[in-house]
């Protein structure tokens, strides 16, 4: 345990983080131990990581001095922000949580899974559902008209996503992500495991 590489992970109890956590804690010979970052230590979820063997801590990205002991002593750190919270871009450059992950800790991790585009998507929805699934294309100018709270945001990574595809996938190298994580599924293994979860009219 003592020479293994901490990975402190940033929104642990959350969707992303967690399956991040679950991945190093799912491959013990990796070299890799998770600690998961969590306002409140006590939550179910943060109970359920500590039970599988993640070491929790608490830690608040709004409060730099629980981030330093934190990142204490990691070999690297997953982050994400939370920009929907507040939706105040300021508040997200203020933030600086990247930059204090390469301050307090060393360097930075990522994972990626598959590059796949809208239709493609939608080609799997409908053979895993046995009902049609279509992709409409909504462009971010139009989406970012939508109004609802985030839809700026979200119209905004749809462009970027766009304007900027080889930059974006080529910096998520899926040959590399698969060696570090053989586990690492593709959408329709992930699809055929969660279809029922998605709830169909
Ligand atoms: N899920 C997606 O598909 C997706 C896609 C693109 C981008 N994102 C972005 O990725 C980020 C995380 O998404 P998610 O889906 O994983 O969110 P989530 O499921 O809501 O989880 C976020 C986690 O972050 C923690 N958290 C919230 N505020 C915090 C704070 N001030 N300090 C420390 N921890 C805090 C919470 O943990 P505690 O309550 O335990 O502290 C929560 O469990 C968001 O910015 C989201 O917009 C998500």
């Amino acid at each position: 345990m003592a020479d293994k590489k901490i990975i402190a992970v940033v929104g642990a109890t959350g969707a992303q983080g967690s399956g991040l956590v679950r991945a190093i804690l799912s491959d013990p010979s990796g070299g890799f131990v998770a600690r998961a970052l969590t306002r409140d230590v006590n939550s179910d979820k943060a109970k359920e990581l500590s039970k599988l063997g993640a070491e929790v801590v608490a830690a608040d990205v709004y409060d730099e001095e629980s981030l330093k002991l934190a990142f204490k002593g990691a070999y690297g750190v997953y982050c994400v922000t939370f920009f929907w919270a507040h939706f105040s871009p300021e508040k997200e450059m203020a933030d600086g949580i990247f930059k204090k992950g390469r301050e307090y800790a060393g360097k930075t991790v990522g994972i990626a899974g598959e590059h796949l585009t809208g239709a493609r998507m939608a080609a799997s929805f409908t053979a895993a559902l046995g009902q049609e699934v279509r992709y409409k294309e909504v462009s971010p100018e139009v989406y970012r008209s939508f109004g609802f709270p985030g839809a700026e945001d979200l119209g905004n990574m749809f462009q970027f996503k766009r304007d900027f595809e080889q930059v974006f996938c080529g910096a998520r190298n899926l040959e590399v992500a698969r060696a570090l994580n053989p586990a690492l599924q593709t959408f329709d293994k992930w699809l055929a495991r969660n279809k029922s979860r998605i709830p169909l009219e």
